[in-house]
């Protein structure tokens, strides 16, 4: 049998490009290999204010992405949170064996805290919680994600380990599973991670066309050592240069390490060459969007949420057996 996958994005809005080099684009290769349950975390994207109305679009608009880079329904589970209702269950009976002190260590909670200090409500800290259910749920062993969930995931082997010891054998001990970009840096501030919350300057959304990428580049921060053409540059300490060995074949890393390092080439000629490069990645991803019908996208929602609480319900029956509950 093949092993189990879980992985999830928030409906927050639009992806950008630290998302899909973080995690969708190994989704799309894993998925051949595992059986792969890929989820919209509606509950997880309510812990911070949002707009009820808006919602329902972005649900439906991340999974038409989640379609169009390149997940098949065929061969994964694709799937809304709140259409399990066995997520939030797990997660209260999670919440009785994890630490506070645990919790209270996790970095994106600190990080979210001090961004929404108008609401820092108890969701968000027992945000790690409800993520730990998603993948004990199914029982997944291997969880792809960018480097800013690696310590979730590493709390929730800690739960599996502390429920198997109280109430006895039950729960795989998760990994989680890296990607060369599984930390993109924001291209207005690269010491901070690219993340919607700097503002649409700082990323690239997979949406963006190539003038909006090359425009978005042209101002951003490269190598802070490189202040003239004529200087030679630091392939390694610039944040684009990340981005080039992404999306850029040999021939083009060549000619870029080449040119930056003699001086040969100027940062925007760099750029230019980038802004193309990502935009080759990303134009059949969004070719493919405009073709997906929404009616599509719902069945597959749909069909998806029922095949997850399939499993999902077998988890549940067995962990309230354990623990000598109804
Ligand atoms: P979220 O929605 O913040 O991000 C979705 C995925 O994108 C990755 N990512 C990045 N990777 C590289 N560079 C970046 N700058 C960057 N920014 C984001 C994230 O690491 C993530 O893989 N808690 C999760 C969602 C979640 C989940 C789960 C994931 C809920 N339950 C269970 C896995 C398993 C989150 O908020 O991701």
């Amino acid at each position: 049998m093949k092993k189990r996958l879980f992985s999830g994005i928030q409906p927050t809005g639009l992806l950008h490009i630290g998302n899909y080099f973080g995690a969708i684009k190994n989704w799309i290769k894993l998925q051949e290999e595992y059986s792969g349950l890929f989820c919209i975390v509606d509950y997880h994207a309510i812990t911070i204010s949002y707009e009820p109305k808006k919602m329902p679009q972005r649900i439906l608009d991340l999974a038409g992405d989640y379609l169009a880079c390149g997940l098949d329904p065929k061969k994964s589970i694709i799937f809304v949170q709140s259409a399990v209702a066995e997520h939030t269950e797990l997660a209260w009976i999670l919440s009785t064996i994890t630490s506070l002190g645990d919790l209270k260590r996790m970095t994106q909670f600190k990080e979210k805290s001090k961004q929404n200090t108008e609401n820092v409500n108890a969701g968000l800290f027992n945000y790690p919680v409800l993520m730990a259910a998603d993948i004990l749920l199914y029982k997944a062993q291997v969880v792809p994600v960018g480097d800013d969930q690696r310590q979730h995931v590493e709390l929730t082997r800690e739960i599996a380990r502390c429920f198997n010891k109280k109430f006895g054998e039950t729960f795989p001990s998760p990994k989680s599973l890296l990607t060369k970009g599984s930390r993109l840096m924001s291209l207005t501030d690269p010491t901070k991670k690219m993340s919607k919350s700097y503002g649409p300057e700082s990323y690239i959304a997979l949406s963006d066309s190539k003038e909006t990428i090359y425009r978005k580049l042209s101002t951003a921060m490269t190598d802070p050592a490189r202040k003239r053409k004529t200087d030679p540059g630091t392939p390694e300490k610039c944040n684009l240069y990340t981005l080039h060995q992404l999306v850029s074949d040999k021939k083009d890393l060549d000619y870029v390490v080449e040119g930056c390092t003699q001086a040969k080439i100027g940062c925007l000629e760099c750029k230019k060459l980038l802004a193309e490069n990502i935009f080759k990645e990303l134009k059949p991803i969004q070719e493919r969007r405009k073709k997906l019908k929404e009616k599509e996208i719902k069945k597959t929602l749909l069909e998806g949420a029922k095949r997850a609480k399939e499993i999902a319900s077998q988890t549940m029956r067995e962990v309230k057996k354990n623990m000598g509950l109804s």
